[in-house]
């Protein structure tokens, strides 16, 4: 009996934000991130007549479901293997969270392709699989930290475990502010980023970033954990808006959220913000702190909706249900 692939979303903390190489997905800066307890995608291959894509139990067509064929299409030309296949996937991300989910998916999706024509490949390729599916979905093979290093090339960028299970009191609360579709897809964002004068001197900045972000971690420092993944997630802001033409993800709300978060650390409440491809805000904080993080947001915000998480594991292998 074939397993089910489930793998956990991540949040960067040190962001991807461009590409070198568009069709194999090789970035132009290393990221770091943080796989997620509270949001998953289980996903199994089946054989089909006709190629098919099952979300939540829902036949899905156009964009997306092409997406997810081309993508296996994809690996079965990697593979030299063929045959329509039908793919069915659950997506445990509360609707409400507000969190992209295509890291998870297609990091799921990888290691069901692997499950399903049972390949003998190791952490590292299953990384490169998920990058070439979405970038950010390299980094979900694993749990805790996951370090993706940009490499030149299909063999040489992928990720790797940095610490699989943290021994660090880091929570993080998604914020959702908007959970609709996000206007312009994280593809179209990076490359329109690349028309900001700040964008060379941000990725010159990365590796000095990635490093310090390293060593933050290995001192379990939560304070300089928290200001160089809001530093790092304002500069990705900020490139969008100098980028020509400039555009940003914001929505009045996020600002609010982010000025509340300015607030808050004026009061002595220890709490940063890293914010992704759309309006919605995670905010990294310690456990003391959840309690009145949380308070503060629903009476200054009483449409916001939170949800917790701290860290989740790399891909695992389920029974089928
Ligand atoms: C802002 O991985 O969704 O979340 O490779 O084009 O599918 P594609 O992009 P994607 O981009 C994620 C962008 C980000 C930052 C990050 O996760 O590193």
């Amino acid at each position: 009996m074939k397993k089910i692939a489930r793998a956990h979303t991540n949040i960067a903390l040190i962001k991807y934000w461009g590409k070198q190489n568009a069709a194999l997905r090789i970035p132009l800066m290393s990221s770091l991130s943080m796989t997620l307890d509270a949001f998953y995608t289980d996903t199994y291959l089946e054989p089909s007549q006709q190629e098919q894509f099952y979300l939540n139990g829902k036949l899905i067509e156009g964009p997306e479901a092409q997406r997810v064929f081309n993508y296996l299409h994809l690996l079965q030309r990697r593979y030299g293997k063929s045959g329509n296949l039908s793919v069915h996937s659950q997506n445990h991300v509360p609707t409400a969270a507000g969190l992209a989910s295509s890291s998870s998916a297609f990091a799921a999706l990888a290691a069901a392709f692997a499950e399903y024509y049972q390949l003998a490949v190791n952490e590292t390729e299953l990384s490169r699989m998920a990058r070439l599916g979405s970038g950010s979905a390299s980094r979900s093979v694993f749990g805790g930290f996951a370090v993706w290093q940009k490499g030149t090339d299909d063999q040489s960028s992928f990720a790797y475990s940095l610490d699989s299970n943290p021994d660090l009191d880091l929570q993080l609360l998604a914020v959702e502010i908007n959970t609709g579709a996000k206007k312009r897809s994280s593809t179209k964002g990076m490359q329109a980023a690349q028309t900001s004068p700040f964008f060379a001197p941000w990725i010159k900045r990365n590796s000095l970033e990635l490093s310090q972000m390293i060593n933050a971690i290995k001192n379990h420092d939560f304070t300089r954990i928290g200001q160089l993944a809001e530093l790092n997630a304002s500069e990705m802001h900020a490139v969008n808006l100098t980028a020509q033409p400039g555009f940003t993800y914001f929505e009045p709300t996020t600002i609010g959220v982010i000025q509340l978060v300015h607030e808050m650390r004026q009061n002595g409440i220890e709490v940063y913000y890293t914010i992704d491809a759309g309006p919605n805000v995670k905010l990294l904080c310690q456990l003391k702190n959840v309690k009145i993080v949380k308070e503060k947001l629903v009476s200054a915000f009483d449409h916001v909706k939170i949800i917790n998480a701290s860290f989740g594991p790399g891909i695992q292998y389920l029974d089928n249900y």
